[in-house]
């Protein structure tokens, strides 16, 4: 895996895309305004990133991290993501994202409403337990004793690798 994506590159998408472009990958990023407003984003992280618009993101990358609002969930590039593991950095609020009965009554999780929206791709969560400035600093060595535990859930086991 070469080109990491992103649906999403605000302040978890962009800490996430920084990590990424320190360890060496390429990042496609992407919004909702379009590809102008992250130029500034894209000059900061140099040569191993470029922005485009999401649907591009979703065609162009082999994995791709989504980290919008719930809000913004029907207006993903479904097709594009087909195929795709997707990396789910979501959490609910209600007071952004309005009330959705099915996760208040814990019918769904917020990773099951995004997987029942891109069916044909492969929801992974991950990333969404930690607050973006600690994602950007608290990243230790494998063999480290105090690192920051991060849950990753899926059901399908070569995605969650
Ligand atoms: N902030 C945290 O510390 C934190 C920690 C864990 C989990 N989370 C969760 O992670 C997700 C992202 O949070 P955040 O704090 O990074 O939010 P944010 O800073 O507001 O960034 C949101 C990003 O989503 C983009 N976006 C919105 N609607 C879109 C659409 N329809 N298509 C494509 N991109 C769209 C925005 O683009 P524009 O700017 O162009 O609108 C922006 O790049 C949320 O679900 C949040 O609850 C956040």
């Amino acid at each position: 895996m070469h080109t990491l994506g992103f649906i999403g590159s605000g302040l978890v998408g962009g800490t996430l895309a920084r990590l990424a472009t320190t360890a060496g990958l390429d990042v496609v990023l992407g919004n909702s305004r379009g590809p102008e407003f992250l130029a500034g984003l894209v000059a900061e992280l140099g040569d191993h990133a470029r922005a485009a618009t999401a649907e591009d993101v979703a065609r162009e990358a082999e994995l791709v991290v989504v980290s919008v609002p719930l809000t913004a969930f029907p207006h993903l590039p479904t097709a594009a993501l087909a195929g795709r593991t997707v990396i789910d950095t979501t959490n609910y609020y209600p007071e952004r994202d309005g009330r959705l009965p099915e996760l208040d009554f814990d019918e769904l999780t917020s990773s099951e409403l995004l997987q029942r929206i891109l069916p044909r791709s492969t929801v992974v969560k991950a990333f969404n337990n930690l607050f973006h400035h600690h994602l950007a600093t608290l990243a230790r060595p494998s063999a480290s004793l105090d690192r920051s535990a991060l849950p990753i859930a899926g059901e399908d086991e070569p995605a969650k690798g």
